[in-house]
């Protein structure tokens, strides 16, 4: 949420700087800047809107070797050129760019205007420069470490100052911050999709950690001022992996990658002969995996829907009670922790705030957290007492999609090893595996329906209104369906479990408001099928997400078959056809599918 970038060497930074915004334009999209420092100090160009008009902004002659960036989601203060970042004191001495939030920056708002200064935005960051600008300390470390000694909240900062040039100060703490280690030049990000195009070389930045950057180096210390030693660490993400390679969307690309990430998640970890997972990252021993009495799962969003899928699949293979919460919630509440608890955070980018403050919280307490993070490395993974990496490669649309799929079949893995030290028997474990090693071909079978689910999807779109209904597994399959589409749709998407419709929203169905049930071919069958017929009665329209297998008898539902896997597996390919309709609707509603309105990826605030 939020990007930063810097660059200082001995290039001209502006086209360095507007690149990397580029490609942190998924983790905010509203307004965006650069600050470039050359001969003659510091020149700003920020524009509300997408960085290409920040791009037309930018003069050709923008001279200047050493720059910061930012491209943003607002908190404080609406999206305008002048909220936009970087900001600066009133003599355009100190410049910085933020992502977090400054928890009292109505205070100091407050007392920088009694002290004159003229604040030119509503924002939080302002504040920074300006403390920076009035510190009277001999050196640009000093100066920021004074101004952070009245700062209360979370950061990721890059500043420069016209009497330091060529060097860049940064600070993290709670957002995230990357150097990358360049040949003579030196980057700053806040995510590695900025640096891969020029280095691999790549240092994460700790709570607590500043460096100083310049052309030659770096050099990271601590807010007491103590020197430390970090090495850089190599990425092994390609360069590539970042482009759109000829989709017109990185979430159509994504949803495509699929069936490849998948077998990434699973390979190595299938033990046929004990009908077992092996995730030796768990870091629990046979005898602690037994004393689990409940396993507790916290994610956001669509993470905290695969974890209510995550949660019955455990209860289901491992039978060990479980249950997800959002951890936008959960630590609210003061939870009871409890040390025969299993606790497992969710999460594709590592970085929710919610997340990271819901392990943190389980932590504090003495609890157990195991992770099921796709990004390597990042805060909440490197939280978790162990856990498995989603292997799912970078994900860039702001929906999504293949990291939520790796995320169940992640769970899935954690059910399997769980079950097997417990009462699971090896002919279940293996019939759990021969079910798991069809899911990448099952896959691509969904995805060989493309274009009769972009009909499905056109049927929808124009809906001002629909139902996504599931019972026990398919319900959160239901809630996953309702929020991708109307994520990307705008169209108002409300899940219900399916017996539930019953009790109040049937009254809302008609004609208009369509309803998308999900139907797998198992014990429940019947019951879904009444539940449609009731549909029906209220000529409410039906769209069935369903198994070739299943017997809907003379419901006249609009049928999308997927194919059929092991019954505790089959809710994760019923997602990836929904997954389908929802981009289709939105495509069809000519949206900007990969940075819907007033969202963002990696939500880095409370
Ligand atoms: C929806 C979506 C969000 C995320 C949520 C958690 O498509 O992407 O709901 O699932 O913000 O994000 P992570 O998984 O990064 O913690």
């Amino acid at each position: 949420m939020c990007g930063i970038v810097g660059y200082v060497g001995n290039q001209p930074a502006a086209p360095i700087l507007i690149e990397g915004l580029t490609r942190l334009e998924y983790r905010g999209y509203d307004s965006a800047g650069i600050a470039v420092m050359g001969p003659n100090g510091i020149r700003i160009v920020k524009r509300a809107g997408r960085v290409r008009e920040l791009e037309a902004a930018v003069p050709k002659r923008f001279g200047g070797k050493t720059g910061i960036g930012h491209t943003r989601w607002a908190t404080h203060g609406g999206p305008t050129d002048d909220n936009a970042h970087p900001h600066a004191d009133a003599a355009s001495k100190v410049c910085v760019v933020h992502n977090g939030i400054i928890d009292n920056a109505s205070t100091l708002r407050d007392l920088l205007s009694t002290d004159g200064v003229q604040l030119r935005s509503e924002t939080d960051t302002e504040v920074i420069a300006h403390l920076i600008a009035r510190s009277t300390a001999a050196t640009l470390e000093d100066a920021v470490l004074e101004a952070l000694q009245s700062i209360e909240g979370t950061y990721g900062l890059a500043v420069i100052h016209v009497d330091f040039p060529g060097r860049i100060l940064v600070a993290r703490h709670g957002s995230p911050l990357i150097l990358g280690v360049g040949d003579k030049e030196m980057f700053v990000a806040s995510d590695v999709a900025a640096l891969v195009r020029h280095t691999s070389q790549v240092v994460h930045l700790d709570d607590g950690d500043l460096a100083t950057v310049t052309a030659a180096g770096f050099q990271t210390f601590t807010t007491d001022r103590r020197t430390t030693h970090k090495s850089p660490t190599s990425i092994e993400v390609s360069a590539h992996e970042y482009d759109a390679d000829g989709y017109a969307h990185f979430m159509h690309k994504e949803i495509m990658e699929q069936p490849a990430a998948a077998e990434r998640i699973l390979r190595g970890r299938l033990d046929d002969r004990f009908g077992t997972a092996h995730l030796g990252g768990l870091n629990l021993d046979a005898r602690e995996i037994r004393s689990v009495k409940r396993v507790k799962i916290l994610g956001c969003g669509s993470a905290y829907y695969v974890g209510q899928l995550g949660a019955s699949l455990i209860e289901e293979v491992a039978r060990i009670p479980a249950e997800a919460e959002a951890s936008s919630e959960f630590r609210y509440r003061n939870p009871v922790i409890e040390s025969d608890t299993l606790y497992v955070a969710v999460s594709q980018s590592g970085e929710t705030a919610d997340t990271l403050l819901a392990v943190q919280e389980v932590k504090r307490k003495g609890g157990r957290v195991i992770g099921l993070i796709n990004v390597v490395g990042s805060a909440i993974a490197r939280e978790c007492d162990g856990g498995l990496y989603l292997h799912a490669g970078p994900e860039v649309a702001v929906a999504s999609t293949k990291a939520l799929t790796n995320m169940a079949l992640g769970f899935a893995l954690l059910a399997l090893q769980l079950g097997r030290v417990r009462d699971l028997s090896v002919s279940d474990g293996r019939r759990l595996i021969a079910g798991l090693r069809r899911i990448p071909a099952d896959l691509e079978q969904i995805l060989a329906t493309e274009e009769e689910l972009a009909v499905v999807a056109g049927s929808l779109a124009d809906a001002e209104s629909l139902f996504f209904v599931g019972r026990v597994r398919g319900f959160p399959v239901a809630r996953e369906g309702a929020q991708k589409f109307k994520e990307i749709s705008y169209r108002h998407a409300e899940a219900y479990q399916t017996g539930e419709l019953k009790h109040g929203p049937l009254a809302l169905i008609s004609e208009r408001v369509p309803t998308v049930a999900i139907v797998p071919s198992d014990e429940l069958t019947d019951r879904n099928v009444a539940a449609m017929h009731e549909i029906e009665a209220r000529k409410g329209p039906l769209v069935a997400v369903t198994h070739a297998e299943a017997d809907l008898g003379s419901v006249a539902a609009v049928r999308v078959d997927v194919p059929k896997n092991e019954p505790e597996l089959d809710s994760i390919l019923l997602i990836v056809a929904l997954q389908l309709l929802a981009y289709h609707a939105a495509v069809k509603l000519g949206h900007d599918v990969d940075k819907p309105r007033n969202l963002a990826k990696s939500v880095t605030v409370e």
